[in-house]
């Protein structure tokens, strides 16, 4: 009708923009925000002393002898990361068919915890109860002689090797092998010899996963033969996702975790809303690898798809995150 645009009053009524006008608004009302707290780091350890590796697929993270990692813990620490994750990389010669390195009381995950828990007594140290690292077919259990992986046999040296560790001084053993029942077996073993403070990070949804891919070069551990499909899950699966977590809670779990988690925001924030359990998630090293190319080519702001990305997994519905940006966003949002 009339034709100055000042003078009409288009017939909006709500307007959300004027939420988004300035940054102190845009922070009042932002509904989710990242802290170190939700962070955890996964480390790699190595034997040997004085030596830190980086590895190839996973710009900026490197194996580290232990003394250069208690170095790197102790700095981590300082940047306000309450946990970590670690993870060995055993040499070939240490290597067998049952993994029975995975439980030596002398062994390179045990002696690391120890001297972790001394020298950084308030870190929060989470160890990976899984065979692959230990077995020279690099598959997460005990195989017959036809390949097929074993579940209750598997079971039982996850439970020396939880246990070994539980005594080494971890806080948290996370096993994340994706054999039946093996929440439920490594709890009783912790409570029948006294390490009920010992929690579980239990790996419940995990996925058969191409993303592993740099981290099986982290640790030399990709399988020597077949995949891992007839124990970890299949990625079309979301309803098996819930049925997984539900049996991991009723057997004792004190955290549930998703893995990986980019591809799999819808099971994060379905178990969210179905439990009530701390949800952990794990943005895995082909995820992180993704982002270190495209920004090592120039094509992407690593900052800040790096913290979008990790956003949208605590949108999504984690509490926690392992990842191994842990270390450049706790230096940001410090
Ligand atoms: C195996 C294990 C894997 C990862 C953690 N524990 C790989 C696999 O299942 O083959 C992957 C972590 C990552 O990709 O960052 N027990």
């Amino acid at each position: 009708m009339t034709s100055n645009p000042d003078s009409s009053v288009p017939n909006i009524t709500h307007r959300p923009r004027r939420l988004r006008r300035i940054p102190a608004l845009r922070r009042m009302v932002k509904e989710t925000n990242l802290s170190v707290n939700d962070l955890i780091y996964p480390l790699f350890v190595m034997e040997g002393e004085g030596k830190k590796v980086e590895i190839t697929s996973m710009p900026g993270c490197y194996r580290y002898t232990p003394d250069l990692l208690l170095e790197e813990i102790a700095a981590v620490a300082q940047l306000g990361i309450n946990a970590i994750a670690l993870f060995p990389v055993i040499s070939e010669s240490k290597k067998d068919d049952t993994g029975s390195e995975s439980y030596n009381p002398e062994g390179l995950v045990q002696q690391t915890v120890q001297a972790i828990k001394q020298a950084v007594p308030q870190i929060v140290v989470i160890t990976d109860v899984a065979l692959d690292p230990f077995t020279t077919h690099g598959h997460d259990g005990l195989i017959d002689e036809n390949g097929t992986i074993l579940n209750d046999p598997t079971v039982e040296v996850l439970v020396k090797m939880a246990l070994s560790q539980a005594e080494s001084g971890a806080d948290m053993v996370a096993p994340s092998d994706m054999m039946d029942g093996r929440i439920g077996a490594i709890r009783k073993a912790l409570d029948a010899e006294g390490y009920i403070n010992v929690g579980i990070l239990a790996y419940s949804a995990k996925y058969a996963s191409a993303y592993y891919g740099p981290f099986r070069d982290a640790l030399d551990s990709a399988p020597k033969f077949g995949d891992k499909k007839t124990y970890q899950m299949d990625a079309g699966n979301a309803r098996e996702a819930l049925k997984e977590t539900f049996l991991d809670i009723a057997e004792g779990a004190d955290i549930v975790m998703v893995k990986p988690a980019l591809a799999y925001l819808d099971i994060i924030h379905q178990i969210r809303s179905e439990t009530n359990l701390p949800v952990a998630a794990y943005n895995v090293s082909g995820e992180y690898a993704m982002i270190k190319a495209a920004a090592q080519q120039g094509w992407i702001d690593e900052k800040q798809v790096m913290l979008e990305t990790l956003l949208s997994i605590k949108r999504a519905g984690a509490d926690l995150i392992l990842t191994y940006f842990a270390k450049e966003v706790a230096m940001i949002l410090g």
